[in-house]
């Protein structure tokens, strides 16, 4: 399973990428909002940085529209994915941009419906939101479920690039499912390292340690 980190922080993904966890990194509107700082700027910045996909959003609403943004986007870096929203023109800018040989990561797919699709119009990856399915009561991971099933059945290329994803238990639950990618945020990534019995056997370790009075170096 690829890890993308979903963050605009430059920092965060340095960490992660110089111990070879980052795979690709997917930003959006609210995370570029978040870092404060240019698009265009900040997206290079993380494109000479990391070697894989960089989702970057367009912002119009209608195709056209998104397909002059998202030509100016892909023009920042080779690794450019350009992100489109699940709508129709969403859609038909995915076609018109996977035409032209241009990575497409199709995000805010809520449905298995939706993310038929995303793969029809030959998106490199679909983004179901798992974090704002369970918000509403609803089961983002068995989402995940039902699109490999789906992209299974038919042998769709499209990547499942599982996102909003909010604790640790998610990342793992995609992973036994066979999502292709799972994005998120820093903080969680680095949960994954957590256990409390880990840190138990290691505060044990330490005082046992302590008693011996010897010394490694
Ligand atoms: O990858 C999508 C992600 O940024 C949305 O996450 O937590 O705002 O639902 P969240």
């Amino acid at each position: 399973m690829k890890f993308f980190v979903d963050t605009a922080d430059v920092a965060a993904i340095k960490e992660l990428n110089d111990l070879g966890m980052v795979d690709g990194v997917t930003t959006n509107p609210s995370l570029i909002l978040k870092s404060g700082r240019d698009i265009l700027e900040v997206t290079k910045e993380i494109c000479d940085m990391v070697s894989g996909p960089v989702s970057a959003e367009v912002v119009a609403t209608e195709a056209k529209d998104m397909i002059t943004e998202g030509l100016k986007l892909a023009k920042i870096a080779s690794n450019i994915a350009i992100k489109v929203p699940l709508t129709w023109d969403g859609l038909t800018a995915c076609k018109a941009f996977a035409s032209e040989g241009h990575m497409v990561n199709v995000t805010l797919c809520f449905s298995a419906a939706q993310a038929i699709l995303a793969a029809k119009a030959g998106a490199s990856f679909v983004s179901p939101f798992i974090g704002r399915l369970d918000d509403i009561n609803l089961d983002g991971v068995e989402l995940i479920d039902d699109i490999r099933t789906i992209y299974d059945n038919y042998d769709y290329k499209t990547e499942i690039l599982a996102a909003s994803i909010r604790n640790v238990n998610h990342i793992t639950e995609c992973a036994k499912i066979g999502a292709d990618v799972i994005t998120a945020p820093p903080a969680v990534i680095k949960a994954m390292a957590n256990h409390v019995l880990t840190d138990k056997g290691l505060d044990q370790f330490l005082k046992d340690w302590a008693k011996t009075g010897q010394k490694i170096v």
